[in-house]
């Protein structure tokens, strides 16, 4: 039978901590056919004329934002973790499934009017979107869709991002 996207992802209790079952995509990255299901699937939810901007959180959201970006031919802005980017950012804390963040963007990166495709792997309890969609409204963006390959329903990530377009190709109770 032919295997789906979900069949490549590994799930691993406990890791990072006891408690968590840690949903791994490398899995997926390292098998082609898994890789390009995930992409095209992920793809699948966007129209390009509705959007002007795919932006990706680090890192795992770079893996599947940029290939994304690069099909639609569409810029890609990365929203990185505090510290590393060059140029003048806004940034904003956040909490995580396990520990708390902080991540930022260039100021340049998104102009006023500009509607944003935000693409990661995994929504676990919504806070690293909810800072990312913050952080392209501050600079005028508009939020046009969050597209993850991974939604952890159990935690309730979609009520942190209630307003906003959510999708998810796999989703996990
Ligand atoms: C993971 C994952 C998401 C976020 C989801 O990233 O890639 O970005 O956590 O959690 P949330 O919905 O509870 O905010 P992490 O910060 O571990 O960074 P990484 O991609 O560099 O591993
Ligand atoms: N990021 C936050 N929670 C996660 C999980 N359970 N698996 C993989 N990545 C995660």
């Amino acid at each position: 039978m032919k295997k789906s996207v979900e069949d490549y992802i590994r799930s691993i209790p406990d890791f990072p901590e006891p408690g968590i079952i840690f949903r791994d995509i490398t899995s997926v990255l390292q098998d082609a056919d898994g890789l390009q299901m995930a992409i095209d699937a992920m793809q699948a939810f966007i129209n390009p004329e509705e959007v002007d901007v795919i932006a990706g959180t680090e890192s795992r959201g770079f893996l599947f934002g940029a290939p994304i970006a690069y099909n639609l031919h569409k810029p890609f802005v990365l929203i990185r973790k505090k510290g590393k980017l060059p140029c003048a950012t806004i940034s904003k804390k956040y909490d995580l499934e396990y520990g708390t963040a902080e991540i930022e963007i260039h100021k340049d990166a998104i102009k006023p009017g500009q509607r944003v495709v935000i693409i990661d792997d995994l929504l676990a309890t919504g806070g690293t979107l909810a800072a990312c969609n913050a952080l392209i409204e501050e600079l005028g963006g508009v939020v046009a869709k969050n597209v993850f390959l991974i939604e952890l329903a159990g935690l309730n990530g979609r009520k942190k991002l209630e307003g906003y377009d959510v999708k998810s190709v796999v989703c996990y109770e």
